[in-house]
């Protein structure tokens, strides 16, 4: 299969793509009309959306070490065996492209496509998988029917509230009829169980994800959004991941992930909720202390869907 477009092209999306009707955003009629401040000053964001965290090489290593994280602990790259042919695969906010590029070697004769604001170049890149830089809350320039399987994760700190019924109905329109999707989300809880420094960082989290139009906690929504769009087959999974020293080897990995993850709030919440550096830095060592003390474990939910073979779609 030919791919549809040459490289690195968003601004003419190819007859038929799935771009949503209002796919110019205004973001000034949502709660995140502070949009264009910058929530990072130091550390390299995208300013033109709403997503919170930072891309620069910390973040991205850490995106990297993250990666192997979870496939070891799902015991490899996807949570949902893919039976049936697999010519085409999306993957959705790709961050480092460490997923696609994996998923690459596992298919040989698959196209995958990762999408994402900005690309990370790496040398491991193999040839059937290409790059798009796109914004997805303004569509995904590829035509409808077009992806056998579609994987986003770890994107609810990137879509405001508002927009996840467009962004799932989009995804539904890129699926294949009878092709599958796998969302993985997480940040809708305060690590539990945990004491008073836990709850505070959340609720500092949820203050500054709040002040552009996110909420974490959408990431319980999801499944209900997915059967809007039309997906069936919808299957639910929470995860209760230990996290600290306290439960070994994982845990310990999942909290430097973690530490690594709460520095990347550091400069928005000093800036939207007012700690000063040290204040956070007190409090996130708190954190890791409780994790320790009341055991603690970080929750993630798993969707997957299918796109039924039917062609009366809404
Ligand atoms: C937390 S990272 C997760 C990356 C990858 N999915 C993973 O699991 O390693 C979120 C990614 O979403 C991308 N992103 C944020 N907002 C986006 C948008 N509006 N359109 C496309 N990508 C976006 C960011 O650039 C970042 O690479």
């Amino acid at each position: 299969m030919p791919w549809p477009f040459s490289k690195k092209s968003q601004t003419d999306p190819p007859e038929g793509s799935s771009t949503p009707e209002h796919s110019t955003v205004d973001y000034s009629s949502t709660a995140a009309s502070s949009l264009y401040e910058r929530i990072h000053e130091t550390r390299s964001a995208p300013l033109d959306v709403p997503y919170l965290l930072p891309k620069d090489s910390d973040e991205i290593n850490r995106l990297d070490f993250q990666h192997h994280l979870l496939r070891a602990m799902f015991k490899g790259n996807t949570t949902v065996a893919l039976t049936h042919p697999i010519s085409s695969i999306l993957d959705v906010g790709c961050g480092t492209g460490i997923w696609g590029s994996e998923m690459a070697q596992d298919f040989p004769e698959a196209q995958i496509v990762g999408i994402d604001l900005q690309e990370v170049q790496r040398s491991d890149k193999p040839e059937n998988y290409m790059f798009v830089q796109c914004n997805l809350l303004e569509g995904i320039p590829f035509p409808n029917n077009y992806f056998d399987f579609v994987h986003m994760r770890f994107l609810i700190n990137a879509v405001p509230k508002t927009m996840w019924p467009t962004v799932i109905q989009t995804l539904f329109q890129v699926t294949r009829p009878g092709g599958t999707i796998e969302l993985i989300e997480a940040g809708g809880d305060p690590y539990r169980p945990g004491g008073w420094a836990c709850a505070r960082m959340y609720e500092a989290v949820m203050q500054v994800a709040a002040s552009r139009g996110i909420d974490p906690r959408e990431m319980y929504n999801l499944g209900n959004h997915c059967k809007q769009a039309g997906f069936t087959q919808i299957q639910t999974r929470k995860i209760e991941a230990p996290i600290g020293r306290w439960s070994g080897r994982a845990g310990t990995m999942l909290a430097t992930d973690m530490t690594e993850g709460m520095k990347s709030f550091k400069e928005p919440i000093q800036k939207i909720v007012g700690y000063t550096a040290w204040q956070f830095d007190d409090l996130a060592d708190q954190v890791v202390r409780e994790w320790e003390e009341y055991h603690s474990s970080y929750i993630a939910v798993i969707y997957t869907a299918q796109k039924p073979l039917t062609d009366t779609y809404r």
